[in-house]
């Protein structure tokens, strides 16, 4: 098993999907259309953070389904205010703008700078991204992230990017140096479709620094590390620092989609009206999965939770795995584990989905 399929006749062949279909889930647990159980290590890739079919998530949903889906950005939608107050309280930022997705987030990250530089004077402003970076699949998005394959057939890209290597203090001066353009530095505190790099503490408090002295945006896109993965709520919080603009999506809504950018005092006021807008973000639907999902997390002690489950699942895979063939590292933070191989991982996911069902 474990063999991608063909695509379905109907949708466009865009992925390759494992031949299982999931019927339904429980806490840690989901169940395939043939009734066989697996433990759910991908969560929706990072986004149910409080596992399937929550007894308080659930009936929240349900009635929240009941009274209004989605209204419009043209009212006030009231669990809007109170997701963005929480989620300033636990970023120590200052405002929020709802969208749907990761890539919309980003896509606002990406305005907000490039409109930070405008309102400066700078007429062709350019943001540092980094190697291995994903940041979405809108062309902005793809080319802000550093992967070819995600790239190819896609051009002319979205110019205004400046790339440097991770952890590389030298390499990001010496890009930037005496180049005024420069409007902020962008990347992922733990990086995830890229493999699960890490940037280094010190790395992360020495990008502080040169963003302050040079007047850049310090924008940490928390898309997939974000949301209490790490044991934090967002994975940058580990060396002390606040990012300018914070994009989040996934984990937020615990399945409902959900994006949002979250900006700190230097870019909290740089759009005004017309500048932006979506028509599902911030709809009542998403808004009370957000608030629901931080109340819950706060409730049930899921920071120190990730901490424990992930100390425990590294020690785990770390006995486990001893003597593999191919092993390079078990590297990350929390629940954001990967393991580096140098050899194909086909036969060793294969052999994961045979033995998760338990
Ligand atoms: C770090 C990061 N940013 C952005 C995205 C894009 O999010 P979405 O797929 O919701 O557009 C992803 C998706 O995997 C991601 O991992």
């Amino acid at each position: 098993m474990a063999q991608t399929e063909a695509a379905s006749p109907h949708t466009m062949n865009t992925y390759g999907r494992l031949p299982i279909a999931l019927s339904h889930g429980q806490g840690v647990y989901v169940w395939d259309t043939a009734g066989k159980r697996y433990l759910d290590a991908l969560a929706g890739i990072a986004v149910n953070t409080l596992g399937h079919n929550h007894p308080k998530l659930v009936p929240a949903l349900q009635d929240q389904v009941a009274k209004i889906i989605h209204s419009s950005n043209y009212y006030h939608v009231p669990n809007q205010e109170k997701l963005a107050a929480k989620l300033v309280e636990i970023s120590g930022m200052s405002n929020v703008f709802f969208g749907s997705t990761g890539l919309e987030a980003n896509e606002g990250a990406i305005k907000l700078a490039r409109k930070f530089g405008h309102d400066k004077g700078i007429e062709r402003p350019e943001i540092v991204v980094y190697e291995k970076a994903f940041h979405g699949r809108s062309i902005a998005t793809l080319s802000a992230t550093g992967n070819e394959k995600v790239q190819k057939g896609f051009g002319p890209l979205v110019e205004g990017f400046i790339r440097v290597p991770l952890n590389d203090v030298a390499a990001l001066k010496a890009a930037t140096a005496g180049n005024k353009n420069v409007v902020a530095v962008f990347f992922e505190t733990i990086q995830g479709e890229g493999g699960i790099n890490p940037m280094r503490v010190d790395y992360l408090q020495q990008v502080r620094a040169l963003c302050d002295q040079n007047d850049w945006l310090l924008m940490i896109d928390e898309v997939q590390c974000g949301m209490g993965r790490t044991g934090k709520w967002f994975a940058h919080q580990w060396a002390g620092i606040k990012p300018d603009v914070m994009p989040l999506a996934k984990g937020l809504g615990s399945g409902v989609p959900i994006g949002a950018v979250v900006a700190g005092p230097k870019a909290a006021h740089i759009f005004g009206p017309g500048n932006h807008g979506t028509t599902f973000g911030g709809n009542p639907l998403a808004m009370r999965a957000g608030v629901e999902t931080l109340r819950i997390m706060e409730e049930e002690g899921l920071l120190a939770n990730a901490v424990k489950v992930g100390d425990h699942l590294r020690a785990a895979l770390t006995r486990e795995l001893a003597g593999e063939k191919g092993l390079k590292e078990i590297r990350g933070r929390g629940l954001m584990l990967g393991i580096e191989l140098t050899v194909p991982c086909g036969e060793l996911l294969a052999r994961a989905a045979e033995t998760a069902c338990c």
